[in-house]
C-alpha cells in the first residue's frame, strides 16, 4: 500500500539544520522499504524566521504547517537573538504561537536513559542500575502561560506584575485521557498526578477532576497524586517509582526539564505536542520536537547528537501517522546503535566518539 507523509519540516538554528538533514535520511530510510513517500515542506522560524522574515513565527511558515499533517522541529535560538525583549525571542515567539494555532495540548516527554549510558546521568548509578523508563504529560495550552489577565502596569505608584493561572474541567479531562492512554500503552503502566492541590485553587478543580475522570473511565489504571515540591524531590531521589508523570503547563515545564537532566544527555530527549484537531490520516495533528536546544557552542562542526531529532521524528510517525511498527523500529535502531557503542561526543564518556552523519548512517545500518 503506498502511502505518502506530508509533514512541515522547520529545522531552526545552530545544530537545528545539521540534526534535521541526517534525521529526514533516517525517517526515508525507515519508511521506502513499506511503499512510503516523504513529502516535506522546509520553512524558517526562530532565529530564521527573525533573520529572513522579520518574526521567529512568519506567516509563510505558518501556513505551510497549515497545510501539513504534521510539524517536525529543529531547534531555535541563540546568543544572536538574545538582546531582544523576551516576548520576541525565538524560543518564546515561535512555540508558544504554535502551540495556540494548533492548540497542542499534549506535551508527551520520554524520559529515557538506556542501561548503556546511565554514567551520564549527575544521579548516582546505584540509583538507576537498568537506566530510567518514564514519562512526562504535560499540560500545553492552559495554566499560567496563556490565563488573562497577564499584564505589567503601574498601581499606586510602582509596577506591577500579573499572571493568571487558569483551568477549565474540559481542559483537565482531555490531558487525563492522555495519561490514561500512554499508561495503557506501558507494560504496568501507573499514573502519578502533580499539582499543588494545599495551595493552589487550579490544583484542587485538577485533583477533583483527575480523580472522577479515572473512576469513571480508566478505574484499573492505579491513579497517585503528589505535591509538586515533593516531585521535585522524588524525581531526584528515585526517578523509577514514576511510571507516567502527569501534570499541568508550568509544573510540567519545570519537571521535564529535570526529568531531562537525570536522563544524562539533551541529545537523546524527544518529545511530542499533540493537538486537539486530526489530521489527513485521521491521527492528531503534531509537532515534535527534540528537549535540547540549537547548542551553538557545538554548531557547523558536524558532532551534534542526532538521535533526539530521530526519536522525535519517529514519534511522528506514531502518533500523527499510525506507524507505530516502523516507530519502533527506529526507536530500537538507536538503541542498538548506542549499545554496540556508537556514540557521539555528548554520550561517548571520552572514548571514541563519531559525527552527526557517522551516528546516523549507523542507526540506518540498524533498521
Ligand atoms: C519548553 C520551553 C518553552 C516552555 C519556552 C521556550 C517557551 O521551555 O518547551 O519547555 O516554557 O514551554
Ligand atoms: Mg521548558
Amino acid at each position: 500500500m503506498s502511502k505518502t507523509l506530508k509533514f512541515a519540516v522547520l529545522p531552526g538554528d545552530y545544530i537545528g539544520p545539521e540534526v534535521m538533514e541526517v534525521a529526514l535520511e533516517v525517517l526515508k530510510a525507515a519508511t521506502e522499504p513499506h511503499g512510503i513517500t516523504l513529502e516535506y515542506t522546509t520553512a524558517d522560524v526562530g532565529g530564521a524566521g527573525i533573520d529572513n522574515h522579520g518574526k521567529a513565527l512568519p506567516d509563510s511558515t505558518l501556513e505551510v504547517c497549515k497545510s501539513a499533517d504534521a510539524i517536525l522541529f529543529g531547534s531555535v535560538g541563540g546568543p544572536k537573538w538574545e538582546s531582544l525583549p523576551p516576548k520576541e525571542q525565538p524560543e518564546r515567539a515561535a512555540l508558544l504561537p504554535l502551540r495556540k494555532a494548533f492548540s497542542l495540548y499534549a506535551n508527551v516527554r520520554p524520559g529515557l536513559l538506556f542501561k548503556e549510558l546511565v554514567d551520564a546521568s549527575p544521579l548516582k548509578t546505584e540509583r538507576i542500575p537498568e537506566g530510567i523508563d518514564i514519562v512526562c504529560i504535560r499540560e500545553l495550552t492552559g495554566g499560567i502561560y496563556f490565563g488573562q489577565p497577564k499584564e505589567t502596569k503601574e498601581v499606586d505608584g510602582e509596577l506591577q506584575a500579573c499572571d493568571t493561572m487558569v483551568y477549565k474541567v474540559s481542559e483537565i479531562e482531555r490531558i487525563a485521557e492522555v495519561a490514561a492512554q500512554t499508561a495503557l500503552a506501558r507494560p504496568n503502566g501507573k499514573v502519578c498526578s502533580v499539582d499543588k492541590a494545599n495551595v493552589l485553587e487550579t490544583s484542587v478543580l485538577w485533583r477533583k477532576t483527575v480523580i472522577e475522570y479515572f473512576k469513571k473511565n480508566h478505574p484499573d489504571i492505579p491513579l497517585s497524586h503528589m505535591y509538586v515540591d515533593n516531585a521535585a524531590m522524588q524525581l531526584a531521589r528515585d526517578p523509577n517509582q514514576f511510571d507516567v508523570l502527569f501534570t499541568e503547563n508550568m509544573f510540567g515545564d519545570i519537571l521535564s526539564d529535570e526529568m531531562a537532566v537525570i536522563c544524562g544527555s539533551l541529545g537523546m530527549m524527544s518529545s511530542a505536542s499533540l493537538g486537539t484537531g486530526k489530521n489527513g490520516h485521521g491521527q492528531p495533528f503534531g509537532l515534535y520536537e527534540p528537549a535540547g536546544g540549537t547548542a551553538p557552542d557545538i554548531a557547523g562542526q558536524g558532532i551534534a547528537n542526532p538521535c533526539a531529532q530521530i526519536l522525535s521524528a519517529a514519534m511522528m510517525l506514531r502518533y500523527s501517522f499510525g506507524l507505530g511498527d516502523i516507530a519502533t523500529g527506529i526507536e530500537q535502531a538507536v538503541r542498538k546503535a548506542v549499545e554496540d557503542g556508537i556514540r557521539t561526543g555528548d554520550i561517548a564518556f571520552g572514548k571514541e566518539s563519531v559525527g552527526t552523519k557517522e551516528m546516523a548512517a549507523a542507526i540506518v545500518e540498524r533498521l
